[in-house]
């Protein structure tokens, strides 16, 4: 077992794919990030930072802080104290759909797709497109033939998903399925980092399996993704860098070559001290 004195922790190049190094360009980032709610300060001067190219895992014990975190970064809620950048550039979101219209895209633990909807319209949901001409500006019809053709693209895309027919209900679909559903719509309106918020709790072995090979299929196409996850075995698996959140704060950053599953929840659970140096 490692300590953290005698871990490397800039070794990057010890994953089998390619992994973004300290030198790629932070995507979304935070600092000094504060939410309180009443007496309670469920992010405590907390730094965040997600790169180009990555998969950050986020996690922590329960009640440390990490979905009032994201509520910071995705719009859900308006941090306290402490600065958000996006793309080198500060932001301010004052509700989801800023967060989402600058890029950010969100995939809840309960997904934002409506199960009685078919996958194209699950797709579009919310960015409907309207038939061409008078059909679509007068009489308001929707291009559904444009809008399945246009979903089938982009889950053929990402290579996960064999729907049969785009017109078949989401209720039919499995979790693993509805998550790709969930993250296609991601991928597909140009987003520039997903966030997904324990995407393989409820999932079984074959799905989460299905999930965790979507993720790093966005990753690899270019998006960074930041994984919220209790799963050590799944985080071990995909995540570039794992941000670990303690009592509201970032404790470190650390990465699957420089420490042990065991270490890593022993530093969650402040049984261990954080790295001097880590991979932040
Ligand atoms: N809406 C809220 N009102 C009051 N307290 C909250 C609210 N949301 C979270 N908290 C508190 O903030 C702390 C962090 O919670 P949370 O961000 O959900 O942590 P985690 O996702 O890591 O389990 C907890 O003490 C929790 O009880
Ligand atoms: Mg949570």
């Amino acid at each position: 077992m490692s300590t953290p004195s005698d871990t490397d922790s800039h070794v990057y190049d010890r994953h089998p794919h390619q992994a973004p190094d300290d030198r790629a360009p932070e995507v979304l980032g935070a600092t000094g990030l504060v939410k309180r709610y009443g007496r309670v300060t469920a992010v405590d001067h907390a730094d965040f930072s997600l790169r180009q190219g990555e998969i950050l895992a986020v996690i922590g014990d329960n009640g440390a802080g990490k979905t009032s975190l994201i509520k910071c970064l995705s719009g859900a809620v308006v941090p306290d104290e402490g600065e958000i950048r996006l793309d080198g550039k500060t932001v301010t979101f004052e509700n989801p759909l800023e967060a989402r219209a600058a890029g950010i895209e969100t995939v809840h633990q309960t997904l934002a797709v409506s199960p009685s909807l078919d996958i194209a319209s699950n797709l579009f949901l919310g960015r409907e497109r309207r038939k061409q001409g008078i059909l679509g500006s007068v009489f308001r019809q929707l291009d559904h033939k444009g809008m399945r053709a246009d979903a089938a693209r982009h889950l053929d895309d990402l290579g996960v998903l064999t729907v049969q027919n785009m017109g078949q209900a989401v209720e039919t679909l499995s979790g693993g399925q509805r998550q790709a559903v969930a993250v296609a719509r991601a991928a597909a309106f140009g987003s520039r980092v997903v966030i997904m918020d324990e995407p393989t709790a409820a999932l079984g072995v074959k799905e989460s399996n299905r999930v965790l090979k979507l993720i790093e299929d966005v990753r690899d196409q270019g998006m960074p993704v930041v994984l919220i996850s209790h799963n050590m075995p799944h985080v071990f698996q995909v995540a570039d860098r794992i941000h670990i959140h303690r009592l509201g704060q970032r404790a470190c950053v650390i990465t699957p070559s420089s420490h042990s599953m065991q270490d890593t929840v022993a530093i969650m659970t402040g049984a261990l001290d954080p790295p001097e140096h880590d991979a932040s």
